[in-house]
């Protein structure tokens, strides 16, 4: 039976930087949930630990308690590695959608499930909401079905995974807690743990279009995560990786379905490949599988990627013909296109600025109720520490709406830094953490 505790003395003992116990914690996340403790209260409490922070313990106990909130997958007579990949999220990462089908071919099943928009960065449920009649709500039973048979399904967050991550989320979000360290691990781990996985690999991304701006928050973030998951019994690395570029060539929902197809294809952009096969590399060692680098270049190579994301499509209702012809993607026709008004390097770009400006063309969100338009989006075509020629263009823009193409197009053109100094790239890969 839970313990009762008197809530104001909690708020009052983490205000004044104490720490709460396992049995404290349990009881705040319950009594959230449950509706015993009212906002104005768990709203204070979220204040107190943004101030004071919460240490490995207590972020693990927080964890704890809202994974306990709702039902856990368990897919232990799934005799396979089960090893999931969680991004923090950027603009353009498609990763996931590349990497599911390519992992799955490697004998490992990946219970994958996702999230919509968050803010300025994209969400996968909303880019395979591009596919039409995919349904990323599949019952339970459905989704364990799925892993039988194919060992990969990609769905969202139900009602009963996590509930209280739901219900703390949105106060955090008009409390102004989200960007608390210790609530985004709580968060992000207590719907991976619910998965029923025994490994974790977490793209923790930096820079301008990343949550966290700087790479010293990413690592603060990326260590907690991995110790937080190592607190609850599962294998988890992070990887950490610059978000100061947007990733592969597009941005934006069925732009970016397309670009994953091409990738499975063995067409991708450089940047997107080399991600996918680093973060590929850490799953498999997760699941003790050998080959590496080899073998995920193989299941490409050999049309098994494909026919696996084919086969992803097909057991969620989604239009296959959409793998051989693009046309069955809604794509929205080139409309704009930012040009270079002068010679020299690409030194920054506005990610955050790309991120926001695919919400003002419709291909995001700004309210959670907004319906997303998924033909728009951007194709970018410099890079940082690219050279440029006067006239070049550097993204175009597609959109079946004039206005908002043209509104963006003004908001997107001062979003590349161009100098005449020669700038080296960063690389992408920066620090894998375990
Ligand atoms: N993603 C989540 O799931 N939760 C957070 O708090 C932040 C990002």
């Amino acid at each position: 039976m839970m313990t009762y505790f008197n809530p104001v003395e909690l708020i009052r003992k983490k205000r004044n930087g104490g720490r709460l116990t396992d049995a404290e914690m349990e009881f705040l996340v319950a009594g959230y949930t449950q509706g015993d403790i009212p906002d104005y209260q768990f709203s204070s409490l979220l204040m107190a630990i943004y101030f004071k922070g919460m240490d490995p313990g207590e972020t693990a106990s927080l964890t704890r308690a809202m994974t306990g909130s709702g039902e856990t997958l368990d897919l232990s007579d799934i005799r396979k590695p089960k090893v999931d990949k969680h991004s923090t999220g950027g603009v353009g990462d498609k990763v996931s959608l590349v990497l599911a089908p390519i992992i799955a071919c490697c004998g490992i099943c990946v219970p994958m499930i996702s999230g919509r928009g968050l803010g300025h960065t994209g969400g996968t449920l909303d880019k395979l909401g591009s596919i039409s009649g995919f349904r990323t709500d599949l019952t339970k039973r459905q989704f364990i079905h799925q892993l039988k048979k194919i060992g990969v399904a990609l769905i969202g967050q139900t009602e009963k995974i996590a509930p209280a991550d739901r219900k703390i989320y949105a106060l955090r979000d008009v409390t102004a807690t989200v960007d608390s360290i210790p609530l985004i691990c709580a968060s992000i781990m207590s719907k991976k743990l619910a998965e029923g996985i025994d490994g974790l690999v977490l793209d923790v991304k930096f820079g301008s279009g990343a949550f966290m701006k700087d790479y010293g928050s990413a690592m603060i973030l990326a260590r907690a995560l991995v110790q937080t998951g190592k607190a609850a019994g599962i294998k988890v690395k992070a990887v950490l990786t610059d978000m100061n570029n947007p990733l592969g060539e597009y941005v934006g929902n069925s732009l970016e379905v397309m670009e994953t197809i091409e990738t499975l294809k063995g067409h991708g952009p450089a940047d997107l490949i080399e991600l996918t096969l680093v973060l590929g590399e850490e799953m498999l060692k997760l699941a003790k599988i050998k080959g590496g680098r080899r073998l995920l270049l193989e299941k490409v190579a050999s049309g098994d990627a494909l026919d696996k994301f084919r086969d992803i499509i097909r057991y969620q209702g989604g239009d296959t013909r959409i793998i051989d012809d693009f046309p069955h993607l809604t794509m929205a026709r080139k409309a704009a296109m930012i040009r270079a008004r002068s010679n020299g390097f690409v030194h920054a770009i506005d990610n955050y600025g790309i991120g926001i400006a695919l919400i003002r063309l419709g291909g995001g969100r700004s309210r959670k109720e907004d319906k997303i338009d998924p033909a728009c989006g951007f194709k970018i075509n410099k890079k940082i520490g690219d050279r440029v020629k006067k006239d070049d263009v550097l993204i175009e823009i597609y959109s079946d709406n004039k206005t908002k193409a043209t509104v963006v197009s003004e908001f997107l053109r001062s979003a590349f830094v161009i100098k005449t100094k020669p700038c080296r790239h960063k690389t992408l890969i920066r620090e894998v953490i375990f």
